[in-house]
């Protein structure tokens, strides 16, 4: 069966935390010779270039297909094109409008004679690949992530969502300050405190309308844009409702002494960030922009199969 990453829920407590491991160990060439599919359906300048750099750097060969040229649901139905890639590819990595376009690829994939996972590499629901870079680039700073306390501001996304529930499953407290109507919902909060659960390791979510109270003593503080890709049409509104909700050098100065600031990016300096805030002190967004590819290499690595060094395998010994 395929280990396909659609949700960063789909890796689990120990699969989360064998991505973060991996991404610290050189790996082998697990991609000699193979090929993994890149589909684009919406623009991207980080995970495009990461990707193709962690597929180059496991010895494979990324192929970058933007959708109009296969024409998702236009050209061709989406279960034939996913099949169709899975006859050159051994991992097919999409970035979709919808959530469900990846559902429909995994499930075209579900019978197919050799195993190829299907990844996640942003939809309208969730952006698991920027949560592991995000995770690592935390670690990097803060040298943990459980006991971390970490303020999301602004709309409650999917970078959100991926964010909220890679910190759960690692230990991590997020506070969400949203104004009404761009707050988590309860199924994601659910979803999130079930994941804490799981993982036993005392994150906790919560919401709030305020960002002061979201982002007092906090040791990171991040933030993304407040018109995804997709809500376009409704950019005036968002601008007007979010207005309150822009990370600047004031909002930052409640944070913890140490704190740093991230953003997935791109940046709209004077809407969501101040531009002070984004090229100051406590601003860690390029390093977090490198860890995609870290990020990247390790959940291809372990969605191919591999496993950390020094994990102890838990198939019997073979008999002499
Ligand atoms: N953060 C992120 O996913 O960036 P891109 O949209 O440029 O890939
Ligand atoms: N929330 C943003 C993230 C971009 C990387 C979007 O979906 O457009």
């Amino acid at each position: 069966m395929s280990r396909d990453v659609l949700r960063v829920a789909d890796l689990g407590a120990g699969g989360l935390g064998e991505v973060l491991e991996l991404a610290g160990q050189t790996l082998p060439p697990l991609l000699e010779r193979q090929g993994v599919a890149l589909v684009f359906e919406r623009p991207s300048a980080r995970t495009r270039n990461a990707c193709e750099m962690a597929v180059v750097q496991l010895g494979g060969h990324p192929v970058t297909i933007r959708a109009e040229e296969v024409g998702l649901d236009e050209r061709e139905q989406v279960e034939d094109v996913a099949r169709t890639l899975a006859c050159y590819h051994s991992l097919l990595a999409a970035r979709v409008a919808r959530h469900s376009t990846l559902e429909r690829m995994a499930r075209a994939l579900l019978t197919w004679p050799r195993p190829v996972p299907v990844v996640n590499l942003l939809s309208d629901l969730e952006h698991p690949t920027q949560a592991i870079a995000d995770l690592l680039t935390i670690r990097q700073e803060l040298g943990r992530l459980a006991g971390v306390r970490v303020a999301y501001v602004g709309d409650a996304n999917n970078v959100c969502r991926s964010l909220v529930d890679a910190c759960a499953l690692s230990g991590a407290s997020v506070a969400v300050a949203s104004p009404e109507g761009y707050g988590l919902r309860p199924a994601d909060l659910e979803r999130a405190e079930g994941l804490s659960s799981e993982a036993g390791l005392g994150g906790q979510v919560s919401c709030t309308t305020r960002p002061e109270e979201a982002v007092e003593g906090a040791d990171v503080v991040y933030t993304d844009v407040w018109v995804s890709m997709g809500d376009e049409q409704e950019a005036a509104r968002r601008r007007l409702d979010l207005a309150g909700y822009r990370v600047d050098e004031r909002l930052l100065g409640r944070a913890g002494a140490g704190a740093v600031f991230l953003h997935c990016l791109p940046a709209h300096r004077g809407e969501e960030v101040s531009a002070e805030a984004i090229e100051g002190p406590r601003s860690r967004v390029w390093r977090q922009a490198e860890q995609r590819m870290h990020a990247a290499r390790a959940l291809f690595a372990y969605v191919l199969g591999a496993r950390p060094a020094g994990t102890v395998s838990v198939a019997p010994a073979a008999r002499g």
